[in-house]
């Protein structure tokens, strides 16, 4: 089960075993259901479920809080198209979060200096090629694209409006081509450099189709996330406040 079909459950167990003894004791004595107790009781118990199930500690702290939490908010009165436009606001922004666990955040400006001193100086007619896989709003590839007009870059995002935030604040960049689409999708086969800057969840997968698609010498460099079980043939610790580590994997 997928890690938010799985959250779901739990909290959804939680709420039906509260409501399946709440409802028939207060309907039996005529009294109405106590939402503030019951809110409460859902929550510790969707904690106690994720505690038994073994979920990260983050999880169990949601289901402690998230029923109560929406009943309280329910208690304001705010119109719920307000809440769908923000569940669509952030879907558009974060798709990648629920899709694949990737959320946006984004590398900083000495990541993409470190990365210029990797990719390889044009040589016989080719230009070097490089690709950022989930670019955010080219926050890697537009300080890169300046700093290296001697090479060509990609950036691939599939995001709504992360991607045309991208797109607008990268138009005017003739060796930057933003495009829409998923990673998994992109053919890596063309690239000297591909970057990705994900999370810990697809980089197993990712390593095997970079390995299958990427040529021979090609880099493949993971910001903070390594790739499981392999290790890289070389690491460059970026000097930035978050001590940012890129793995770089030779293929
Ligand atoms: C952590 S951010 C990194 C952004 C950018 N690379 C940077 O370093 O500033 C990861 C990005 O990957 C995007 N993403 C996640 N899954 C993706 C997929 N399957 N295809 C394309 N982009 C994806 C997310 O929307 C998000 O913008």
């Amino acid at each position: 089960m997928s890690p938010p079909l799985r959250q779901l459950a739990l909290q959804f167990a939680a709420l039906i075993a509260v409501l399946s003894l709440a409802w028939p004791y207060y309907g039996v004595r005529g009294e109405p259901l106590p939402w503030g107790g019951v809110v409460i009781a859902i929550g510790g118990f969707g904690a106690v479920l994720a505690t038994l199930s073994r979920q990260p500690w983050w999880w169990r702290l949601i289901h402690g809080v998230f029923a109560p939490l929406a009943w309280l908010v329910a208690q304001l009165d705010i119109d719920p198209g307000w809440f769908l436009a923000a569940a669509i606001l952030l879907l558009l922004v974060y798709r990648g979060a629920l899709s694949g666990q990737v959320p946006l955040y984004l590398s900083n400006r000495q990541t993409a200096l470190a990365l210029a001193a990797l990719l390889p100086s044009p040589a016989n007619g080719h230009t070097p090629r490089c690709a950022d896989l989930g670019a955010g709003l080219g926050s890697l590839l537009r300080p890169l694209a300046e700093a290296r007009p001697d090479a060509h870059f990609t950036g691939i995002e599939n995001a709504p409006l992360t991607w045309l935030g991208g797109r607008l604040l990268t138009l005017g960049q003739a060796n930057l081509s933003w495009c829409w689409g998923s990673l998994w999708q992109a053919s890596l086969a063309d690239y000297d450099l591909v970057y990705a800057f994900l999370s810990p969840v697809p980089m197993g997968d990712l390593w095997q189709k970079a390995k299958a698609e990427m040529k021979p010498g090609s880099l493949f460099v993971s910001n903070s996330f390594p790739v499981p079980d392999v290790a890289p043939s070389e690491t460059v610790a970026v000097d930035d406040r978050r001590q940012t580590q890129l793995y770089c994997y030779r293929i």
